[in-house]
């Protein structure tokens, strides 16, 4: 068996009355990449900090390579090789990529006065070691999120790391840049370093990790080989729950809900025409500047389109502004929920009634109580874990608050509810249900258009997906016809039509 390099017994801790772990255990091998996966506020961040030291563990014992570490204060951590990277880098941006990657080396080594041409050097062999081009003496203010990342990986590596930490890394990244970060890691791997890396993106895990952990709250639920997970059991370590995988294939309908005819925004899209039928999910997608974004945003009046027709439950409709779209019964969940959304620094009822507030003015009087009880409703309609209507938005955490921008809208009983972007950010276990209010929704005579690039989402919950490519329409495909390998080839191949 590959050798320990860090075990962790019984591992506590308490925060005033939280529980944050309960008695958690791990073995992190040399050589291994680890993933460390679990919904938010399961632990995840506190076990890494008990790690680096950053925290004092309640209870429990941690030994690195063998010894027993009576104490671990931040320093003897990465004096015995522990390096975290979290999700904020901590770089400097006034300083430049040599002098950051050289900093700590500096304090660790007791270097009193920075040597510029030793930290020139040590930073050129750090980018070498991982293969990364850098100009050492840019400053970092200047560089893209990816490159501020390699950044503290050299930073990192230079003080002889031995177990790698990095907390979320791929949250801010492009497929690109993803796969590049993936090509770093398994190469430390490959030198023995030890690589723990927290993400909860099941797809991403399976690429990169030999073994996966699963905390819920604050408990190891799971560990072993990456092998032994498969998507199943993955949501159900995840949520607790077991979450069905649900395809979503309704009997085909002849009631045409929506339809749009040669849709134009020049500069955007371009001639853009599909129906919607009764009880379909339909599925729009396509890369970034494919123009799926500005195709809903057109939907909705936020830039209306120049041209074209659409007609909605047998009436033609003209959306020129946001105005034209609520009173043709059309409703919107941004992409960028928390800017366009929400009110965060209002409460969740004045969130849920904001797109419907004349339901509640009775001769220029608005009736709390109501919108108090249809909050209320909507709260546990939609699954959402908010106590009460009271607490401002922003106490929520991503799932619940984007349950509750649909909840908004379906106060306004639309005939149209256009999602672009439903879930992302979204833990696994809200993503699961806001899926399943959407199918319910469809079946219920709601037209609904998921318009995302999440394959999986679009798989099993759309009847029909529309691929866009460079502004026009690619081509559109029932996806009884699809599966995510077919879906991803159709979305990445250079063919103008599919
Ligand atoms: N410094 C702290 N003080 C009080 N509670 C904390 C502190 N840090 C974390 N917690 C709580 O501990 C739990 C686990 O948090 P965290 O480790 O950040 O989870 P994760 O990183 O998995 O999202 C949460 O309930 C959180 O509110
Ligand atoms: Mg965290």
């Amino acid at each position: 068996m590959d050798k320990i390099f860090l075990k962790l017994e019984n591992i506590k801790k308490t925060f005033g009355g939280v529980q944050a772990l309960k008695s958690v255990g791990l073995e992190i091998r040399a050589g291994e990449i680890h993933c460390l996966a679990g919904e938010n506020g399961c632990g995840k961040s506190t076990l890494i900090k008990v790690i680096s030291g950053a925290h004092d563990p309640t209870a429990g014992s941690i030994y690195i390579e063998g010894e027993k570490i009576e104490k671990l204060t931040p320093i003897d951590s990465i004096r015995k090789g522990i390096q975290v990277i979290y999700q904020d880098f901590a770089v400097f941006p006034n300083l430049t990529v040599a002098e950051n990657i050289a900093m700590n080396h500096a304090l660790l080594t007791g270097t009193k006065a920075m040597n510029w041409k030793k930290s020139r050097e040590l930073a050129i062999q750090a980018m070498e070691q991982i293969g990364a081009h850098m100009d050492p003496d840019v400053l970092v203010e200047r560089l893209s999120i990816a490159n501020k990342q390699m950044v503290a990986i050299c930073r990192a590596i230079i003080n002889d790391a031995k177990l790698l930490i990095l907390d979320e890394p791929t949250t801010a990244l492009t497929q690109k840049e993803v796969s590049m970060l993936n090509t770093i890691i398994r190469n430390l791997k490959d030198k023995g370093m030890a690589i723990v890396i927290v993400n909860h993106k099941l797809d991403e895990i399976y690429e990169i990790a030999d073994r996966l952990t699963i905390l819920r709250n604050g408990e190891n639920v799971a560990t072993g080989p990456i092998g032994e997970f498969d998507r199943k059991r993955f949501i159900k370590c995840m949520t607790g729950r077991d979450v069905e995988e649900v395809y979503y294939r309704p009997e085909d309908s002849r009631e045409v809900i929506l339809k749009v005819e040669n849709l134009t925004r020049k500069g955007s899209f371009e001639q853009v025409s599909f129906d919607l039928k009764k009880g379909e999910v339909l599925g729009i997608t396509g890369l970034l500047g494919s123009g799926r974004g500005e195709l809903g945003d057109a939907l909705f009046g936020i830039a209306p389109a120049g041209e074209g027709k659409i007609t909605l439950n047998g009436k033609e409709v003209t959306i020129r502004s946001i105005e034209d779209a609520m009173k043709a019964r059309i409703a919107y969940v941004p992409e960028d929920r928390l800017t366009q959304g929400l009110f965060l620094d209002c409460s969740i009822q004045e969130n849920t009634v904001a797109a419907s507030i004349q339901k509640y003015l009775k001769k220029g009087r608005l009736n709390y109580k109501e919108m108090y009880e249809a909050t209320q409703n909507w709260i546990q309609k939609i699954g959402c874990n908010a106590k009460s209507p009271k607490p401002l938005i922003r106490t929520l955490s991503g799932g619940n608050a984007q349950k509750m921008v649909i909840a908004k809208w379906l106060n306004t009983n639309p005939a149209l509810l256009v999602l672009n972007g439903p879930t992302v950010g979204v833990d696994i276990g809200s993503k699961a249900d806001i899926h399943k209010i959407l199918r319910e929704l469809a079946e219920q005579g709601v037209g609904i258009i998921v318009i995302s690039d999440d394959v999986s989402e679009l798989i099993q919950n759309c009847s029909k997906i529309l691929i866009m490519k460079n502004g026009k329409t690619a081509g559109s495909i029932s996806s009884r016809e699809l599966d995510e390998t077919k879906l991803s080839r159709l979305l990445t191949s250079e063919e103008e039509t599919v």
